[in-house]
């Protein structure tokens, strides 16, 4: 008998650890004939630890479990799936999985994150097979034609990325993995880490062939531990298999990987502050031009890709650019790993064709509100997104259709609020994140987050509160056009859309008028 239990951070939170060494115990003290794999999670939070055993009609899932459910679920005979209060059915035909399209997902919570058996026995390994037997030009031919556009936030064609690295001239080319994942509410990069990263190692490795790379690093977060320990675990069976190294997979291409840990500030996502930090210096945002793909890590030319795109690769190379471009609406093509959040029922990691609208996101798929209460606000992309009420819940999540509506879709993370938020409180929330992670090389970020905070405060103390909400618009302005970076220069959009779609929020509370 096989036994799943996530060792994914979301899973040990919630006490994967301790079921799995209950199991453990139970298994020995018991004398079966059983193993448990640790593998990464499956995505739904709200039923973690979820714990699987293999059947011959499929795996089988019970969830959440705690440690002092495993004997009673043995003695109920979880070893052949049977029923029990917490079984939850065949893994795969629960509907949230089930409705799913998981391409650069699909072995997340499947196999073994550090056996490359267990990944090559689920397609693991073609789209580097593949690669290799094109030239350069025609990988990033492919990457173009699927459509993939950068998964950090921006929406960038990679594909044009890589172009540009391939064409630019450089003995030493690098390929950065921005793992930096600083988004609130976000987390699908670590997931991937520790659920399949083969899969962003033969990301990576693709991208190298690809332009001309023999260096990657991957820059993750100190917050990180258990996608660092898995990413470390699985380089080194990489290297030992010789899927990294002098000859990747037996070919005259090298290449190799290390990670790299930062220390925690927000603005080391940002890709020049990142490459800033890897040189060792503290993480101050460069002027762009140059561009990393010109200049990028000491000097050299460097694709900067987030770990989703490096992770969306091997299946666009194993399964052909149109498979993947069939997925998806107008100028955003392929899947998107969608990261629910906040107070919502069902929170958890749904990948699916862009297209879907953010109220079947929301109310479908997230089930409403924890508290039962009704949806206010959902903040997209991050604390520097905007904040969608519902009259906008018709908004396909697509690049273009949020940024139609003021908003961005960014790193596809999804905070859900109930009635009870206070936007105002938000708006200052969002002012005083940016202050506290300014890098403070440009005024605009500097000093208007800082004065934004006491603009807010002013309107909460009821001190001429119109002419402060002039000040607060003119103050966003001047951060969203003068900004030298994303993080001042996105701050303004949950401030303004706090202050368009929930006006009442900036108004003093009626009782203050009598
Ligand atoms: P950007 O629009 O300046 O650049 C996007 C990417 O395209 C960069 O890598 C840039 O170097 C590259 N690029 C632009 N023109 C190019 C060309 N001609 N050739 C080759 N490469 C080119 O956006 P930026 O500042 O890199 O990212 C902003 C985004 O980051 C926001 O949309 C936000 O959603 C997201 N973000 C994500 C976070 C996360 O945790 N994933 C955290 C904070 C922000
Ligand atoms: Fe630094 Fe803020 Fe300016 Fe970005 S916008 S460069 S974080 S001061």
């Amino acid at each position: 008998v096989t036994f799943y239990v996530p060792r994914d951070s979301g899973a040990l939170a919630l006490g994967a650890e301790k079921v799995a060494r209950k199991f453990q115990a139970e298994i020995e003290s018991r004398n079966l004939d059983a193993r448990i794999v640790r593998n990464g999670s499956r995505g739904l939070y709200w039923l973690e630890p979820m714990v699987e055993v293999e059947t011959p009609n499929g795996r089988v899932a019970y969830g959440p479990v705690k440690a002092s459910d495993v004997a009673a679920l043995l003695d109920n005979g979880i070893a052949e799936g049977r029923v029990h209060p917490l079984w939850l059915g065949l893994t795969d035909q629960m509907p949230f999985l089930a409705k799913q399209t998981r391409l650069t997902f699909a072995r997340c919570g499947i196999t073994d994150p550090v056996s490359l058996e267990d990944y090559r026995a689920h397609d693991g390994l073609r789209g580097l097979e593949n690669a290799l037997k094109l030239t350069p030009a025609e990988i990033v031919a492919q990457v173009t034609e699927s459509g993939l556009r950068g998964r950090g936030g921006a929406g960038f064609p990679t594909g044009i990325k890589w172009k540009t690295v391939l064409d630019t001239k450089g003995e030493q080319k690098y390929i950065v993995c921005n793992a930096d994942e600083g988004d609130s509410g976000t987390f699908a990069d670590r997931m991937i880490m520790e659920g399949d990263p083969f899969v962003l190692i033969e990301g990576m490795a693709i991208a190298g062939i690809a332009v001309g790379a023999t260096r990657g690093y991957i820059y993750t977060r100190s917050e990180y531990p258990h996608a660092i320990a898995v990413m470390n675990e699985a380089l080194d069976v990489a290297r030992k298999a010789g899927v990294l190294g002098a000859s990747v997979l037996g070919s005259s291409y090298a290449f190799d990987i290390e990670v790299r840990v930062g220390a925690g500030a927000y603005v080391c996502g940002e890709e020049t502050a990142l490459l800033e930090s890897l040189e060792g210096r503290r993480g101050i945002v460069r002027a762009k031009p140059p561009l990393p793909a010109h200049k990028g890590l000491f000097g050299r030319p460097t694709v900067i890709n987030n770990v989703i795109s490096l992770a969306s690769v091997p299946v666009i190379l194993d399964r052909g650019a149109v498979f993947y471009k069939d997925f998806g609406m107008g100028r955003s093509r392929g899947t998107i790993p969608l990261q629910i959040a906040g107070n919502v029922k069902h929170a958890g990691l749904y990948e699916t064709a862009f297209g879907l609208t953010l109220g079947e996101i929301v109310d479908d798929i997230g089930g409403g509100t924890a508290t039962g209460r009704p949806v206010k606000a959902v903040q997209v992309g991050g604390p520097l997104g905007a904040y969608f009420p519902r009259a906008l819940f018709d908004t396909p999540f697509d690049y273009e259709a949020f940024a139609a509506k003021d908003g961005l879709i960014g790193h596809a993370g999804l905070v859900v609020f109930d009635d009870s938020v206070d936007m105002l409180k938000m708006a200052r929330f969002a002012l005083e994140f940016c202050a506290v992670e300014s890098c403070g090389k440009c005024t605009p970020c500097r000093i208007g987050s800082t004065r934004g905070v006491e603009v807010v405060d002013r309107i909460s103390a009821n001190i001429e509160p119109e002419k402060q909400i002039e000040v607060l618009t003119d103050l966003c302005n001047t951060m969203k056009f003068g900004s030298l970076c994303a993080l001042g220069g996105f701050t303004p959009y949950p401030v303004m859309s706090a202050l368009t779609h929930f006006p009442e929020d900036f108004r003093p509370a009626p009782s203050t008028h009598f």
